[in-house]
């Protein structure tokens, strides 16, 4: 789901420029980096002398030194190289162009290496060629590389290259000698991050190992970029986020009404208090009670009691559509008892969350003091999501529990999981258990009959990250915790595109023996694979018009509903649908008017009976005609005669395209990939994680600014506001591979999306910047002051944001991001212990200095940053 067209515009217009400027950027512009010396280097120096460059012992007669052994076995050989090549990778940012990579092999061991049966492997997310000048060969095959030409360079599949030696001409790799490989990228490589790790070595007759100069996540193996934010563009950019030194808001997502009653306080204290038993909401009153600590009880008591009443809260506001999720929370001091009135649990659930909000004991510990108010409150929105990838890395099902908490914390209420995609299948299905033994695992195996071949930097093993998939119970178990969450889960199965862990799973079953060999097939030869989609494959699209696709689907399906069931019956099903390049279905062998495969594909996805009750979801993409133009909803619809809603998740464009898919009767879930995409940088920078294909970066001002209904010249009239009917945060995870990471991704720019998807903003009526930046001020503050100790409380790994500082009048002057986080300064020495110092404002320095945030709870530290000591 990530490369996209405009990277493909991008790549045309970006080779052109780089065939005209390559005359005048000159190798050495781009050689410069820092040696690394964690490694055993025969080398003393820090900086590699041009000597040490040229000195490859490539067609050289080899320098004989004592300790000079020949590596001999094959392992031996593998396991050398693992432990002794040094793996540099020097990339020069350039924010227009494609980045110019080099690529540096050095053996910092004591031995020659003479053999040439051994490959290196490595992923890598956007194209990578000697000379990105020609389109049409994009991707390298068998392309000779490096200074000396001893190189070759393929790409494997996906984000999979390789590169080995050249038999005819590789002679010797001295001990302490480096290979240099020039490389170009396109343009979306320029982080540290958007390198890859665990590059991994791996001989004909010989184990795959890991080399270890580019093991796990700290990327020491990627070395200089040509530029970074500086200390004081982000002071800049922090400069109107005023401190105000406490919360404003009482709750976020921000409710619609709250009155303050009266100056009485009530303390409560769980051991006092009861919640009154009730037939009603017995789900809701037992979550509370578990959440509060307080007991269950009749009781006859007017005082210390919580109540959980049935009933429509009446708002002042008459124009704002019902919802059956709203509520009123009644906090009253003087008769000192709590009550929650709304029509349904899930009603009943908002409230409790407020109430839990309004009871956190974070900031002020010890026993809960409430205001006496009413909040009466409702969503904006009846879908509010999060879209979660596992296919691309593995996420276990207690990072979903958490995030399905933290979900339910901020009222987001619809929970879609994409659990297919090219590099990982995550759903057992019993009838095809090929589908997880070999679809849901990354390792080197060329033959892709044990598992995929790594992607993404998933190294030869399989391993949690990569490799993993929920069975039945598991997934029973998400939906279970999810649906007492009031959270609906929609299940993505990406179809006929993004198909290649199925795929190879069927073709795994092909191969066996029996009746079941030909029972799913839906790819042939003679579909050809002339195709190539912008992820790099020429494998991974079914054929529409084979029965084994839908012999497939049924099977699929008939697992789904039937694990649905009895927990969250299931009501919403998403096939993906996107990213299909259009000669791949143009190429496929088919009986069939061959003018719209995807037309043809939805229809008979429509037609299944185990969908009677089912809605369909989709990617936007999906829905359009070959003349790039949507199909009604009628002619979808017409198929089975049945009214189903479609529900088009718009992410490749804005609120035009919004605006037309609602007036055409889609269900329309506003999700722009250059705001909604969690996966995309906090910031500019080239240390900051990310993706960067639909934009640059992504704060959190930007999601909090955003107006999911706002019409621009040439959009056209929004008839039918009603089917906009929310938004959700997209996470695909080729880049965020661990939890940390992926909170990381999220929050706490989750926090501003989830006041979007829940809180009418009156600014949204008047497109008023002064209030608009009013209540962002009041947000950040709530964030630093409540939210933030809250995460920090439950081990949420959210992004702490470096410092912005600059000098003036000689004295450091600093801010952050969230206003009032504290700032620590230390002098930049290289190699000593660092001694940190909280910076007051008042500092006059005059050596180097380097800063970092803590968290709200002072634990965590944002990554360091240099001091800008330029002139403001
Ligand atoms: C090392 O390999 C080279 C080339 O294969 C060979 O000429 C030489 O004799 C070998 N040296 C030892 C010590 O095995
Ligand atoms: C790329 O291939 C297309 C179709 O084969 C051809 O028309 C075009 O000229 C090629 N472009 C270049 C730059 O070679
Ligand atoms: C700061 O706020 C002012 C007024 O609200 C606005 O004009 C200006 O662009 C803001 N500066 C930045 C860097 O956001
Ligand atoms: C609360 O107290 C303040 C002064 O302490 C007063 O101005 C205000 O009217 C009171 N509010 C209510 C709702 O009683
Ligand atoms: C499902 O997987 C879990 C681990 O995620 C395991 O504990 C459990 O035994 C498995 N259940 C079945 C039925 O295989
Ligand atoms: C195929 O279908 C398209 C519309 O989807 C139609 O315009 C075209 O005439 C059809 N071709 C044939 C040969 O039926
Ligand atoms: C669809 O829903 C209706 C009404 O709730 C129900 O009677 C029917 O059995 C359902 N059909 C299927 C196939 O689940
Ligand atoms: C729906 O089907 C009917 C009869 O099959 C046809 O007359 C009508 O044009 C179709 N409507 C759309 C919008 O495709
Ligand atoms: C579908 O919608 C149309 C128009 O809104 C209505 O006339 C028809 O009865 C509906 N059909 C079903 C099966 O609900
Ligand atoms: C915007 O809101 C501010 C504060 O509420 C108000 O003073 C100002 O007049 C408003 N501007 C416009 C153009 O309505």
């Amino acid at each position: 789901m990530d490369l996209k067209l405009r990277q493909f515009r991008n790549l045309v217009i970006g080779a052109f420029i780089i065939a005209v400027c390559i005359h005048f950027i000159s190798i050495s512009d781009v050689f410069h980096y820092h040696w690394s010396t964690h490694q055993n280097s025969a080398k003393t120096s820090q900086i590699p002398q041009k000597d040490d460059i040229t000195k490859r012992g490539i067609k050289q007669e080899p320098k004989v030194e004592q300790h000079n052994v020949n590596v001999s076995t094959d392992q031996e050989l593998i396991n050398y190289l693992a432990k002794y090549l040094d793996v540099i990778w020097t990339v020069k940012d350039d924010p227009q162009y494609n980045t110019e990579h080099i690529l540096f092999l050095k053996n910092t061991g004591l031995k020659r290496v003479s053999q040439t049966d051994w490959k290196i492997y490595f992923s890598q997310m956007s194209i990578l060629n000697p000379n990105l000048k020609n389109i049409n060969d994009s991707y390298p095959k068998n392309v000779v590389v490096g200074e000396d030409k001893t190189f070759i360079l393929t790409h494997v599949s996906g984000s999979l290259y390789c590169i080995y030696p050249r038999k005819e001409v590789f002679i010797f790799f001295e001990p302490g000698s480096t290979i240099k490989i020039p490389l170009t990228a396109t343009k979306f490589q320029r982080s540290r991050t958007d390198s890859l790790p665990n590059w991994y070595v791996v001989g004909s007759k010989s184990k795959p190992k890991i080399i270890e100069s580019t093991k796990g996540e700290n990327l020491n193996f990627v070395k200089s970029f040509g530029s970074q934010l500086t200390s004081k563009e982000r002071y800049r950019i922090n400069n109107n986020h005023t401190d105000l030194k406490r919360t404003q808001k009482y709750v976020v997502p921000s409710p619609e009404e709250i009155a303050v009653m009266s100056n009485d306080t009530i303390m409560l204290k769980p051991e006092e208090w009861v919640i009154q038993k009730s037939d009603e909401f017995p789900d809701e009153i037992k979550y509370l009670a578990d959440a509060l600590k307080v007991k269950v009880a009749t009781t006859t008591s007017p005082d210390k009691v919580i109540k959980m009443v049935k009933g429509k809260p009446i708002f002042k506001n008459t124009q704002l559509g019902e919802s059956d999720e709203a509520y009123e929370l009644k906090i009253d001091g003087k008769s000192a008892d709590i009550q929650i009135t709304a029509i349904t649990g899930h009603g009943i659930f908002n409230g409790i969350q407020t109430l839990l909000s309004l009871s956190d004991k974070t900031i002020v510990p010890g026993p809960i003091v409430l205001n006496s108010v009413t909040i009466k409150d409702r969503p904006r929105f009846e879908y509010r999501g999060i879209m979660l990838d596992v296919s691309r890395n593995f996420h276990p099902k207690e990072t979903v529990f958490k995030l399905l908490d933290l979900m339910a914390m901020y009222k987001l209420n619809k929970f879609h999981l994409h659990l297919s995609d090219d590099e990982g299948w995550r759903l057992e299905i019993p009838d095809i258990p090929e589908l997880t033994q070999l679809g849901s695992k990354r390792c080197h195996d060329e033959s892709e009959t044990l598992c995929l071949m790594p992607s993404f930097g998933s190294g030869p093993y399989i391993h949690d990250q990569s490799s993993g998939f929920y069975n039945i119970s598991d997934y029973k178990e998400i939906l279970k915790y999810a649906n007492e969450r009031h959270i609906q889960v929609i299940p993505e199965i990406d179809m006929p595109g993004h198909m290649r862990a199925a795929l190879k799973s069927i073709s795994l079953r092909a191969s066996r023996k029996g009746a079941i060999r030909d029972q799913y097939k839906m790819t042939d030869k003679a579909d050809g694979n002339s195709y190539r989609s912008l992820q790099g494959y020429n494998d991974n699209i079914a054929n529409p018009c084979r029965d084994g696709l839908y012999a497939f689907v049924d099977k699929v399906i008939d697992t789904v509903v039937e694990a649905h069931k009895d927990i969250q019956p299931l009501t919403l099903f998403h096939f993906g649908g996107d990213k299909i390049p259009k000669p791949a279905l143009q190429g496929m062998k088919c009986k069939e008017n061959k003018t719209d495969l995807m037309y043809n594909f939805i229809q008979r996805l429509f037609q299944k009976k185990q969908f009677t009750n089912v809605s369909f979801g989709a990617w936007d993409d999906s829905f359009l005609k070959p003349d790039k133009t949507p199909y009604t909803v009628e002619s979808l619809q017409n198929i089975t005669k049945e009214n189903r809603s479609v529900y088009a998740f718009v992410y490749q464009e804005d609120n035009k395209a919004v605006f037309k898919l609602a007036n055409l009767g889609y269900k329309v879930i506003n999700s722009p990939a250059s705001l909604h995409h969690f996966n995309h940088p906090y910031e500019k920078d080239t240390e900051e994680r990310g993706s960067k294909w639909a934009t640059e970066f992504i704060n959190t001002k930007m999601v909090f600014a955003f107006n999911p209904l706002k019409g621009e010249d040439g959009y056209g009239e929004l008839k039918k506001p009603e089917n906009i009917v929310g938004i959700q945060a997209h996470v695909w995870t080729e880049l965020v591979q661990t939890t940390d990471q992926l909170e990381y991704m999220m929050f706490p720019r989750l926090i501003a999306f989830a006041e979007r998807a829940w809180h009418h903003a009156s600014w949204h009526e008047t497109n008023n910047v002064t209030e608009m930046e009013r209540d962002w001020i009041e947000f950040l503050n709530n964030l630093v002051y409540k939210e933030l100790p809250k995460l920090d409380k439950l081990n949420v790994h959210y992004r702490i944001p470096p410092p912005g500082a600059i000098i003036e009048d000689g004295k450091l002057h600093f801010n952050t991001y969230y206003p009032g986080l504290t700032v620590e300064y230390s002098v930049d020495s290289p190699g000593n212990e660092k001694q940190w110092y909280k910076v007051s404002g008042d500092e006059t320095l005059s050596e180097q200095i380097i800063l970092r945030t803590l968290s709200a709870d002072g634990k965590r530290h944002s990554r360091e940053i240099k001091l800008d000591r330029s002139i403001w």
